[in-house]
């Protein structure tokens, strides 16, 4: 890496709250000795798939199978629901052996990720989608694989999907029997696998990718897109001052780790304490982050759907709320509109709208009732499902953008 993109890397991590020293280069570094394992093979994860899964994905295509398996997939929703009989039998048996929580899950630490989440849903909903989604805009390799796969196409319905992935790990049940989101992991690690058999076929994407042996969506991919997600979110809950016990900071990585464990992510690169997970975020995430045209487009559309809502904010509020979130930098590169104004209002109003919520600040600060209106918004957006009566289910694609 060069001086200057070393600097870029620190001074980016440094804005994202994503703090520990960037590696001089995303080669892979960090120590399985700090994994969830505990020890490793060795393995680098940017060579790492989910070669099993991939395998019989890749044969259902073959057969042409892949909308009978949509169809017998619709009704299995809840963790305890039987497999649907109707699914081909290499997938149903490679299903008996994923469909479960893994051993070293926690069901108490669990519970009270779920419960930590009611109770700072209004930061997480605007985190995870001001901040994460758009963050997905500006990390190459998800940005370009996003782009040129038939979700690419309809972000609104893309967005919807993504909704039901966040909102079935946000529930309280979410790893109980009656929760539903172990089910839509495996139905999310499904996709995964159809994109890594679809998009090498894609002429659009195979200009543009450099994953190694041009194949997307490889577990260090999936470790990226982690921390663009929980580590970030983390940092950003300690740089905003918002009250957790260490219990609560815990468990809600403790969930992290079993979601992307169902995601099909090797428990040798799952970090096992948020410090390691930094570590491994400064390595690999903030280094790669660069401005990319899939990714500027996509940035387009997620505003621009995010803006047809009444979040009684203007869009250069938006933008400079995105700004505040992410850095200027990243807003420089997604092109996002100045309001100087709206600017000086965040910087001021937002860290003492928090402080006044938390109960550290005894009368309400200016803005305070713009600031909720703008967060309850998101959180209705959130909660209702992107605007949909219903889930929107999540299905595997059977093809690509087409151009
Ligand atoms: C699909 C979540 C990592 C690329 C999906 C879906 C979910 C999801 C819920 C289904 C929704 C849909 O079909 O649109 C996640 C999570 C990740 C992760 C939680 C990591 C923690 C990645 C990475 C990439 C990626 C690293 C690429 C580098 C895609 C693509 C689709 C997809 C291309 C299919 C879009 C389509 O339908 O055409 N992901 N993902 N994902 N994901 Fe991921």
């Amino acid at each position: 890496m060069t001086n200057l993109n070393r600097r870029k890397a620190l001074s980016l991590g440094v804005a994202l709250g994503l703090v520990g020293s960037a590696s001089a280069t995303p080669a892979w570094a960090w120590s399985p000795a700090g994994s969830v394992a505990g020890t490793g093979t060795g393995a680098d994860p940017w060579w790492v798939w989910d070669d099993e899964v991939d395998a019989v994905v890749a044969g259902l295509f073959a057969e042409g199978r892949i909308p009978a398996v949509n169809t017998a997939m619709a009704s299995w929703v809840n963790n305890s629901d039987p497999l649907p009989a109707g699914l081909p039998a290499e997938l149903s048996a490679w299903l008996q052996k994923a469909n479960k929580l893994p051993a070293w899950a926690d069901p108490v630490k669990l519970r009270r990720a779920a419960d930590f989440n009611r109770r700072k849903d209004t930061y997480l909903f605007m985190l995870y989608g001001l901040g994460s989604g758009i963050m997905s805009t500006v990390i190459p390799r998800e940005a370009k694989s996003v782009y040129w796969s038939a979700g690419g196409a309809d972000m609104q319905d893309r967005a919807a999907k993504t909704f039901t992935f966040g909102y079935d790990l946000s529930d309280l049940n979410a790893f109980e029997p009656s929760g539903q989101f172990v089910v839509t992991a495996n139905k999310t690690r499904l996709v995964h696998a159809a994109v890594r058999h679809l998009l090498p076929q894609s002429p659009h994407w195979r200009a543009v990718a450099d994953e190694q042996k041009q194949i997307p969506i490889s577990n260090g991919d999936i470790l990226i897109t982690f921390h663009s997600l929980g580590t970030f979110v983390h940092r950003k809950l300690i740089e905003w001052k918002v009250p957790m016990s260490a219990a609560d900071e815990e468990a809600f990585l403790h969930s992290w780790q079993v979601a992307i464990h169902l995601l099909g992510v090797r428990e040798e690169f799952i970090p096992k304490t948020w410090a390691e997970a930094d570590a491994q975020s400064a390595s690999v995430l903030t280094p790669l982050l660069a401005p990319t045209f899939e990714g500027h487009e996509l940035a387009e559309d997620l505003l621009g759907l995010t803006a047809q809502i009444d979040l009684g904010v203007t869009r250069g509020f938006l933008n400079e709320f995105v700004r505040y979130v992410l850095s200027d930098e990243i807003g420089d590169w997604l092109g996002l509109k100045r309001d100087y104004a709206a600017a000086g209002l965040i910087r001021t109003g937002w860290p003492a709208y928090i402080a006044f919520r938390e109960g550290l600040l005894p009368v309400a600060p200016a803005g305070f009732y713009m600031f909720d209106q703008f967060i309850r918004a998101i959180a209705m957006l959130f909660l209702n499902k992107g605007g949909s009566s219903t889930t929107t289910p999540i299905t595997i694609p059977t093809g690509n953008r087409p151009g």
